[in-house]
This record gives structure tokens, sequence and C-alpha cells, in this order.
């Protein structure tokens, strides 16, 4: 089958491989899908620059993609959830990627059906941020009439953090790139800033939950603007000890989180907020709920770029250069 690798991990643009590779072999409880078309992340690149190591250690040659939508070819004989010829897509799960090829094998468990209105490219749009705003909402056990602040939410992650949280009663405001304020407000948010304009530092406090998409210096900004007693999730800081054991990782790791991310844990202290970490993992069960709650309000994720797979090198480079004003996809066939 067709594919595209990573042969080694490096700094800077690490270009994929694109050839052809054998075609995945089927567990019990795996699904062979054809793959029509898989969405391209930040993570991508992270994943070649080797930053993720640490919670995933790929091994190289790597076929890459986190996440795609295409059709059930065959299915494992243990296989209860899907048949031959449905529609379906995932974030597909840490320890087995490979949506940038024909085809991938994925356990059941972390499929679901993709909803009728949208287009192949909109749903390989939805997956792994779907989840990641999923996953950081329950980890918050945000409740309806607070108020939460998505950091970063003119992105891909944004496009479905901000409805997702709407459903969910919840105030959003978000910032980001001032070219995007109309379809994030389209989305739902109650307030956008302008993050070339204004500094949401001074402009908010006393919000209930953030969610941030940024990392590095803007950590300490968002503990400043969360209420005492608030919560905060990070895709960006980096994991802490409680990451390490919500994961059940080893106590050495969990030593290591915890000694390494231990300024954001001691940030979040100083007004007896918390500081949690997550690294979006799949879960098909949870897909299926966003997918209704998105069908429900007909979100249509907006589509900046559209890739064939011989491509997969420039829509990397589009994904890295930022200024985006939707999800970059592959159509591989
Ligand atoms: N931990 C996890 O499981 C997980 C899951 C999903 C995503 N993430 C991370 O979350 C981040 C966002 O993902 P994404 O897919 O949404 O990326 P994206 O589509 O590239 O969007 C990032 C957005 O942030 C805006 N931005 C850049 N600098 C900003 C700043 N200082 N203040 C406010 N907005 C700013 C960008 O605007 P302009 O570029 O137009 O200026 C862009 O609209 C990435 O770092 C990704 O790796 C992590």
């Amino acid at each position: 089958m067709k594919a595209a690798w990573l042969e080694r991990y490096g700094k800077g643009e690490v270009r994929q491989t694109v050839g052809e590779r054998a075609a995945p072999r089927l567990g019990a409880k795996d699904v062979l899908l054809r793959v029509s078309v898989a969405g391209v992340n930040p993570l991508d690149n992270m994943i070649a620059h080797g930053e993720v190591k640490v919670l995933v250690p790929y091994k190289t040659p790597l076929v890459m993609g986190n996440e795609c939508v295409g059709v059930v070819e065959k299915i494992g004989p243990s296989v209860t959830m899907f048949k031959q010829g449905d529609r379906v897509y995932a974030r597909l799960p840490l320890n087995r990627i490979g949506a940038f090829a024909e085809y991938v094998a994925v356990d059941e468990a972390a499929l679901a059906l993709t909803p009728d209105y949208l287009s192949d490219e909109e749903a390989a749009a939805i997956p792994l941020t779907a989840l990641t705003a999923m996953q950081a909402l329950d980890l918050m056990r945000a409740e309806p009439g607070k108020t939460i602040f998505i950091s970063g939410g003119t992105g891909s992650f944004g496009a479905m953090a901000i409805p997702l949280a709407k459903a969910r009663g919840l105030t959003v405001i978000t910032n980001g790139s001032g070219k995007n304020a109309g379809r994030v407000m389209e989305l739902g948010a109650d307030r956008f800033i302008d993050y070339r304009k204004e500094d949401y530092a001074t402009a908010l406090s006393d919000v209930d939950y953030v969610i941030d998409s940024l990392g590095g210096a803007e950590l300490e900004k968002q503990f400043s603007i969360l209420k005492r007693g608030g919560k905060l999730v990070s895709l960006r800081g980096g994991p802490n000890k409680a990451f390490a054991q919500r994961i059940g990782a080893s106590p050495i790791m969990r030593l290591v989180f915890g000694f390494v991310n231990r300024k954001y844990d001691a940030m979040a202290a100083r007004n007896g907020q918390t500081y949690d970490f997550i690294f979006v993992h799949s879960d098909g069960r949870q897909l299926a709920e966003a997918s209704e709650i998105l069908a429900g309000l007909e979100v249509h994720p907006s589509v900046d770029g559209v890739y064939v797979l011989e491509d997969v090198n420039a829509a990397l480079q589009k994904v890295a250069g930022g200024g985006s004003r939707g999800k970059t996809v592959i159509q591989i066939q």
C-alpha cells in the first residue's frame, strides 16, 4: 500500500518518505480501514521532532498520521460493533498510529460512525481535537453556568472545543488570530480577544476554568485570570505527577514528571487552583458522544488546505507555519 513514513527523528523540517509499505496485519478486535482522508495536526510535527518520545517512544520507520476517516474493508474475528462498508473515523490509538496510508488496522474500540452530514474532508478534522476537548472538559468536571477561557481558540482545537464547551452550558471566552474572529464567534464563543491587540491577562479575571493550548510563559498568565480554586487543563505545558498517575506510569516516571514540571503545580497551588496536563487518547464511545453533539449543532469544521499523500511534507509545513484558517487534511484515495 501507499504510505508516508518517518525514517528518523530530526529538527526543523523533517521530511517524510512516500512509497510502498506492507499493509497492516489485522488483530482479532481490529477493523481494516480503507483510509479516505487523514487530518494533519501540530502533533505530527512534534512526533517527527521527537518531542513526545517521553510519552510514546515510537520506533522508526513509523507510518505517520493520528486521525482519519475511511470505510471498513474487513473486520477481525472478534469485532462486534462494525461491519464491512461502514463509514467510520477515529483518533488512532497512541501505540498504533498510521493514518497517512491507504490502509490502517484500528482496534474497534477507537472507532465511531462518521456523521452523514459531513464530507470526508470535514470529518477528518474532528476526532483528535473533539476528543481532546471532551477529555479536558471531563477532567475538570466542567459545570454548566461557569466560565471557561480557551486560549488559541482560532485553531483546529478551538473549532471543536468551543461548540463542545457551549453544549455543556459554559460561557466561552477565547483568544486567537483576529482574522478568524468571525468564524470563532459563529461557533458560539461569547467573547473573542485578538491576541495581537489585547492582552487577556488584563482583560479577564475570576474565570472558573482554562484550557491552555499555548504553554510556555502563557501558562503563568492563564493562572492569573483563574479564580481561586479554579482549574486549568493544559495541552502544552507538560506532564506532571497527576498525569503520570492517571495514565498508570511507573513510579520512576511519576517522580520524573513530578519533578520536571513541578513549577506548574506550584503556580496552581498559590491560589488553591489545579493544574492538569492531557495527551489525547483514542476513545470510540466518547467520539460517538461528541459526534452527536456536533451533528445536533450542525458544526462543519472549516478546512483550510487539502493535500494529496505525495505532498505530505507541504501539508506538515503548512501546519508548522501557523496562520491557519481551518484544518489541513490529506486526501489518501
Ligand atoms: N495535548 C494534547 O493532547 C493536544 C491535543 C490537541 C492539540 N494540542 C496542542 O494544542 C495546540 C493547538 O492545536 P491546534 O490544532 O488548534 O493548532 P492550530 O490549528 O495551529 O491553531 C493554533 C491557533 O492559535 C493561534 N495562536 C498562535 N499564537 C497565539 C497566542 N500567543 N495567543 C493566542 N492564540 C495564538 C493561532 O493563530 P495564528 O497562527 O493565525 O496567529 C492559531 O489560530 C497545539 O500546540 C497542539 O499541539 C495538544
